[in-house]
């Protein structure tokens, strides 16, 4: 039997789609396989989003090239955000001809008929775009996890924030039909799923053929049997809406975490940025949020070093962190993304100003994190376990509603199971507890 390995890196919307891919190796009958340099198939699934990312995936790349040295027809892919870049493109044409398929994020749909014309004639294969979008089915992707699930509800984004890529690799927004995402979470649940994140690069902004909205969908999702806690994943600001928020009231399955990503706290970054909102308006709406729903726990993106921050730019992020005191935050250094617009702005900041700023920043989120956290302390927490700790048996994790990790000792195996764990200690990360 021929096998396969994927190797991926970026956010859940790829972890997804390697997911489906490895569903459509499995039709083909390719076998999973552990190691990455004895697989017959190899997929790179790719990431455009982090610092020095292409100096990274061509490193990477490059240590496959001996596997064509060997015996056997070894086959090399990659896919995702990377190669839909045509400097990329270009790239891995001229230096990595030894690749033999490349596909991008709007034709997995296309990769099954790729692979075999690969086997059949021993030829390249290119498939990028994407004026007809070949979007993979849904439904067949092989889980990562077997009590949660990710679930695509939109592809590609109208937003244009003026630092993304993201627009330009996976093409205009689309929503899927509620119906076809009811359809594939009843089945899911059937399957002994009971978490689902529901993806998108702007989940506020779905609205299916049918005119049903966002919180029409979290509604319709909330009344399926089975599914005890529903996430989504991403929320713009300038998108959501009174509806969504009523969900958090209302909706009992709903997790109590939204990601909200703030991106700057100047509202003269956040307008060069494009991003449609000011300060004001974000503060607003995470007041509304917690007066829905006063636990909940709120994570968000943030960028430092974006074309143009001034030192006083930089401190409305950092009094923004501290007003809004977040549970968690994802934070970047600006990079620039050639073919964006504040790729050609041209007050791009020094790199030192900007990892200076990054430190300070990081700081400032951890604290915020370890007081958080340290709240938890002493209370009791409803945690869906996701797996055991491969160093000692007796150690579990999972997730709060809220999204915490929890890390737990037990004397029974209670993988997939929702337990009351009683917290005893935290950190930055994570919390440490014991079954209560
Ligand atoms: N530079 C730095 N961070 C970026 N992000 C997106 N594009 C860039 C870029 N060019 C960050 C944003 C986004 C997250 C997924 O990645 O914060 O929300
Ligand atoms: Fe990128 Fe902005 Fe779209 Fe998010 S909303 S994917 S940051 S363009």
């Amino acid at each position: 039997m021929k096998t396969y390995h994927i190797i991926t890196y970026g956010c859940q919307m790829n972890e997804h789609d390697s997911e489906n891919i490895a569903g459509i190796l499995e039709a083909m009958d390719y076998e999973y396989c552990d190691d990455p340099f004895k697989a017959d198939v190899v997929v790179m699934n790719t990431c455009s989003v982090r610092e020095h990312a292409d100096k990274r995936f061509f490193g990477m790349l490059g240590q496959f090239k001996v596997r064509k040295k060997e015996p056997g027809d070894f086959i090399m892919c990659v896919c995702g955000c990377m190669p839909q870049q045509p400097v990329i493109q270009e790239k891995i044409r001229k230096q990595f001809s030894w690749v033999d398929i490349v596909f991008g994020t709007q034709t997995i749909g296309d990769f099954a008929r790729l692979l075999n014309d690969r086997v059949r004639t021993g030829r390249h294969q290119f498939s990028i775009m994407a004026n007809n979008p070949a979007l993979p089915e849904e439904g067949n992707g092989k889980r990562l996890h077997e009590y949660k699930a990710l679930v695509n509800i939109t592809y590609g984004c109208n937003n244009f924030c003026t630092y993304c890529i993201v627009p330009y690799t996976r093409g205009r927004e689309k929503s899927r039909s509620m119906e076809d995402i009811v359809t594939e979470i009843r089945g899911l649940a059937a399957d002994g799923v009971k978490e689902v994140m529901l993806l998108g690069q702007n989940v506020n902004s779905f609205r299916d053929a049918n005119g049903n909205g966002f919180p029409t969908l979290i509604r319709a999702v909330n009344g399926i049997d089975g599914i005890e806690r529903i996430r989504f994943m991403t929320s713009h600001p300038k998108d959501l809406s009174e509806e969504l928020i009523a969900c958090f009231r209302d909706c009992e399955h709903l997790c109590k975490h939204i990601h909200l990503p703030v991106q700057a706290g100047s509202d003269r970054v956040l307008k060069r940025m494009n991003r449609h909102y000011d300060r004001a308006r974000y503060l607003d709406v995470v007041r509304r949020l917690r007066e829905a729903c006063p636990e909940i726990a709120i994570s968000t993106d943030i960028i430092v070093g974006f074309p143009g921050e001034t030192e006083e730019d930089f401190e409305d992020t950092l009094s923004l962190v501290r007003e809004v005191r977040y549970d968690s935050a994802f934070t970047f250094i600006y990079s620039p993304r050639e073919g964006t617009p504040a790729a050609s702005f041209e007050d791009q900041i020094p790199e030192d100003v900007k990892h200076a700023r990054f430190e300070r920043l990081v700081d400032a989120v951890n604290e915020i994190s370890l007081e958080k956290n340290a709240l938890y302390q002493g209370k009791v927490c409803d945690v869906l376990v996701e797996g055991r700790s491969k160093k000692d048996d007796a150690t579990y994790s999972g997730r709060t509603d809220t999204f915490k990790l929890v890390n737990f000792r037990a004397g029974c195996d209670v993988v997939g199971e929702t337990v009351a764990v009683r917290i005893t200690d935290s950190k930055t990360f994570s919390l440490e507890g014991e079954l209560a």
